[in-house]
C-alpha cells in the first residue's frame, strides 16, 4: 500500500471517467473531446446535456426528441412547490433546493433502480425540473403557459421562470453559454462525493443530494455568490487596490480565485469573461467589468492567481438582473448533467470508493474501567 498522505486527495487519481478531460498542463476543457470553446460557442444547452449523458452530440431527431422529453418533464410535483415556498425566507437557497431534490426522489416510481435506463430517465427528469424548482426558490410564480411552451429553449424557460419576462436573445445566449461552462469539470468535490454516494449503490437522487451539499460550501459552488457580495463591497470602498491589500493583509481568501487543478488559468472564465463585458456595454453599467479586471491584474500581480469560472459568473448573473441567492443553484441547474452522468458511469462499472487513513491517534492501550477513572 502506498503510505503517502494526499490531503484533499491533491494530485491523486481517484479513478477512470471516459466523460471530461481538464488538461491543467494548458488550461483545456473537454467534454467527450470537444473543446468548451466549441461547445459554448456553437451548441445549445440540450445538445451538451445530451452529449454528457449519451456520450455523443446528438444528431437532429436526436436532439428534438431530447428537447421534447425535456419539456415533458418539467412540471414538478404541487407538493414539492408547497413546501419550498413555506420555507422561511432566512434559510440559505441551496439549502432548500437541496432538501427540494431529495423530496422529488421520493416523487419516482423507480427511485431504487440504479439501471443505466433508470438512471437516464431520472436524470432528463431532473434537469427539466431544475428552472421550476429554482423559481419556486425566489417564490415566483411559475405560468402554466411558460412551462408548456416547448418553443422556449431550456435557456430560455429558465431565464423566463427567474424573471417573468420573456428574455431577450443575447440574455437567453448568455445563459445558454453558461449553463454549458458550469456543466461538468472532472472529479471536482460535488461531482466526487456524488460518484462516493453512488458507489455503495445508493440512488441517484440521493448521490444528487450529497453534491447538492458540497457545492455549496464557498471554496466550491458557493463562490460565485460571494464574488458578487464582494464586488459590491469594493464598489462601496471606491478602492480596488486598498481593499485588496486589507484582505490579502488578513489572510483572506479573494473569491473567485484560484482553482486546485487549474494553477494557470480557467478556460471557462475567459468565455463567460467576454459576456460579462458585453453586458456591460449593452447596460451601460460598465463598474463591474471595470473593477472585475483590475482586481483580475492585481490578483495575478500580487498572488500569482487567476479567475476561475465563478469571478466573472457573478457580474453576468447581476446585469441579467438575477438575485445573487440564486447564483449557486444556477450552478446547481447545469451540474445535475455532469453529477448525472458521473452517476450513471460509476453505477454502470461500480467499485466501492473506500480509502484509507494514516492513523495518528495514540498507541494501543490497556482498558480503565469506569471505576478506575479518575
Ligand atoms: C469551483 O474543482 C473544480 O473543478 C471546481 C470548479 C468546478 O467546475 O467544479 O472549478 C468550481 O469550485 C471553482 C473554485 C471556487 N472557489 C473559490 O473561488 C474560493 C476561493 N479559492 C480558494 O479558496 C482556492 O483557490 C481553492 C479552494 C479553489 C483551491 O485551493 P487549494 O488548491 O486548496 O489551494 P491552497 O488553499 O493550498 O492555497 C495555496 C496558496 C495559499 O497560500 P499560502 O497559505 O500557502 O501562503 O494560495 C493561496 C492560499 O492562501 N490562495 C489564495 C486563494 N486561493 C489560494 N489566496 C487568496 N485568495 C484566494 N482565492
Amino acid at each position: 500500500m502506498d503510505r503517502t498522505v494526499h490531503h484533499g486527495l491533491e494530485g491523486v487519481l481517484a479513478g477512470e471517467s471516459a466523460i471530461c478531460e481538464v488538461d491543467h498542463e494548458i488550461g483545456g476543457l473537454r467534454y467527450y473531446g470537444y473543446e468548451i470553446e466549441d461547445l459554448a460557442e456553437h451548441c445549445s444547452f440540450e445538445e451538451v446535456a445530451y452529449l454528457l449523458l449519451m456520450g455523443a452530440l446528438p444528431n437532429p431527431d436526436e436532439l428534438f426528441e431530447f428537447k421534447e422529453a425535456l419539456v415533458a418533464s418539467r412540471p414538478v410535483s404541487q407538493k414539492t412547490i408547497d413546501f419550498l415556498c413555506q420555507v422561511s425566507p432566512s434559510v440559505k437557497r441551496m439549502d432548500v433546493l437541496r432538501t427540494a431534490v431529495s423530496m422529488l426522489g421520493m416523487d419516482e416510481s423507480d427511485h431504487e433502480a440504479n439501471g443505466h435506463a433508470a438512471n437516464l430517465s431520472k436524470a432528463i427528469r431532473l434537469t427539466a425540473q431544475m428552472p421550476a424548482l429554482l423559481a419556486a426558490l425566489l417564490d415566483l410564480p411559475l405560468d402554466e403557459n411558460v412551462r408548456t411552451d416547448p418553443s422556449l429553449s431550456h435557456a430560455a424557460y429558465l431565464l423566463t421562470a427567474l424573471t417573468g419576462v420573456r428574455p431577450e436573445p443575447f440574455a437567453v445566449k448568455v445563459i445558454n453559454v453558461s449553463l454549458i461552462l458550469y456543466a461538468e469539470h472532472e472529479f471536482n468535490a460535488s461531482t466526487f462525493a456524488a460518484r462516493v454516494t453512488a458507489s455503495s449503490l445508493s440512488d441517484l437522487h440521493s448521490a444528487i443530494t450529497s453534491a447538492i451539499g458540497t457545492l455549496k460550501g464557498p471554496l466550491h459552488g458557493g463562490a460565485n455568490e460571494a464574488v458578487m457580495e464582494m464586488l459590491l463591497k469594493i464598489e462601496a470602498h471606491g478602492d480596488v487596490k486598498q481593499y485588496l491589500e486589507e484582505r490579502l493583509a488578513r489572510r483572506k481568501r479573494i473569491m473567485g480565485f484560484g482553482h486546485r487543478v487549474l494553477r494557470k488559468g480557467d478556460p471557462r472564465s475567459n468565455i463567460i469573461k467576454a459576456y460579462a463585458k458585453k453586458l456591460g456595454e449593452q447596460t451601460g453599467d460598465e463598474r463591474w467589468y471595470k473593477v472585475s479586471t483590475a482586481l483580475e491584474a492585481l490578483m495575478q500581480h500580487e498572488k500569482g492567481l487567476y479567475p476561475n469560472l465563478d469571478f466573472y459568473s457573478a457580474s453576468a448573473y447581476y446585469l441579467l438582473g438575477l438575485p445573487i441567492p440564486i447564483y449557486t443553484p444556477l450552478f446547481v441547474c447545469s451540474r445535475i448533467t455532469g453529477w448525472a452522468a458521473h452517476i450513471i458511469e460509476q453505477h454502470d462499472h461500480n467499485r466501492l470508493i473506500r480509502p484509507r487513513c494514516a492513523y495518528t491517534g495514540p498507541k494501543a492501550r490497556a482498558f480503565v474501567s469506569l471505576e478506575e477513572r479518575a
